[in-house]
């Protein structure tokens, strides 16, 4: 079989021995899968879908109203949802053939998870595939305000033909990152991430968290960059020698950031909060904001969404996004290329 294979090799065109090793244990699995479906109810990104359907699934996107999964979803072998679909545990003890759930994104709110595992279904998520999306956000925040690129882009449609040269002189006084220091809070997946931007921007990088004391952050292109070791410093060093702080922490059921925090923060920092709104108290920002200690904050979440409060949003010192972290093509892709292989895996067990 080898000598002949070897032998087809030389004469016309067909993939090496081990390509076609692969190709018969491929097609080997892929048949012991092809009875296994997946109910896809929330939508897959087209490249999971593909990983999957390669991988011997049988892969259904039509979707099933909440009401009718207790009837169907037993016919399923697995489920992949976001945020939409509930998975709760009525519908786990009507379906004892699942053996997956998966979550496209962070959040397991919308699954019962601890009930799901004691059945022996495995619940998967994608934490990190958004941390990139993320952290150039948070960037894009900080460049735009070190620029007044906030209140230029408000000015420049209505004053812009007529005030030219008084808007030049009202936005003239701008920095740069490189040199200044980065302090991170929250030095989590997308906190390190963010380290990596700020570290290719040429800027010093200062990280908190209770939990973790040093990353590796890898920068530069692959093969040529370099390995910078973080070790993780007190809140107040971060909040006292930080000319930009950004947060990256999850809801811990009050405030990491309010009044006094403000208190202890260099006159003039910018702030950018892309985690979850009640990271930081609002009114405490509001204050910080018209005293002149904060002098711009970019915001991607908010305490009262979907209807932040107006007096935030009409801030001109505040640079604003509808909280789309996560939101980018590539993020996206990732998600489901991410959620595709941990599927696989999990049913090839
Ligand atoms: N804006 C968006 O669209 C978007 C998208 C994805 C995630 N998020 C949010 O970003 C945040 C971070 O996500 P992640 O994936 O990096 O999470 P992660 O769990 O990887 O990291 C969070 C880190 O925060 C640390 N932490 C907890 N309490 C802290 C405190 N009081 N002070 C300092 N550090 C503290 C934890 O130890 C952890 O290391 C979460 O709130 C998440 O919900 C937002």
């Amino acid at each position: 079989m080898y000598i002949s294979l070897m032998f087809l090799k030389t004469h016309i065109n067909i993939p090496d021995f081990n390509d076609v090793h692969y190709t018969f244990a491929a097609s080997f699995k892929k048949n012991i899968l092809t009875d296994m479906k997946i109910l896809v109810n929330d939508g897959i990104e087209p490249i999971g879908r593909e990983m999957l359907e390669n991988a011997g699934f049988t892969v259904d996107l039509n979707k099933i109203e909440q009401a009718e999964l207790i009837h169907k979803l037993n016919d399923y072998d697995a489920i992949c949802v976001r945020s939409a679909t509930k998975i709760r545990k009525e519908l786990i003890d009507a379906c004892p053939n699942l053996k997956a759930i998966g979550r496209g994104g962070v959040g397991l709110d919308n699954i019962d998870v601890e009930y799901a595992r004691l059945k022996g279904i495995a619940v998967i998520n994608t934490p990190g595939a958004s941390s990139r999306s993320v952290a150039e956000l948070a960037m894009a925040h900080f460049l735009s305000l070190s620029r007044f690129l906030q209140q230029s882009n408000r000015e420049m449609p209505v004053n812009g033909d007529s005030q030219f040269n008084q808007l030049k002189k009202a936005f003239a006084a701008g920095s740069e990152l490189e040199g200044k220091t980065m302090g991170i809070i929250g030095f989590g997946r997308i906190g390190q991430e963010m380290a990596r931007c700020a570290l290719g921007m040429g800027m010093n990088v200062l990280a908190t968290d209770p939990y973790i004391q040093r990353a590796t952050i890898a920068i530069g292109p692959e093969g040529l960059g370099i390995d910078v070791e973080i070790i993780t410093v007190p809140l107040e060093d971060v909040l006292v020698d930080s000319d930009y702080i950004s947060l990256h922490t999850p809801s811990v059921g009050k405030p990491v950031i309010g009044k006094e925090e403000f208190t202890q923060m260099q006159d003039g920092v910018i702030l950018v909060n892309c985690s979850r709104g009640d990271v930081l108290d609002e009114d405490a920002l509001l204050n910080a904001l018209e005293s002149g200690k904060v002098a711009g904050v970019g915001l991607d979440v908010f305490n009262n969404e979907p209807a932040p409060r107006k007096d935030l949003l009409m801030h001109p010192n505040v640079s604003l996004s509808p909280h789309i972290g996560a939101a980018t093509n590539e993020a996206q892709n990732k998600i489901g290329a991410e959620l595709a292989s941990k599927l696989i895996a999990a049913l090839k067990k």
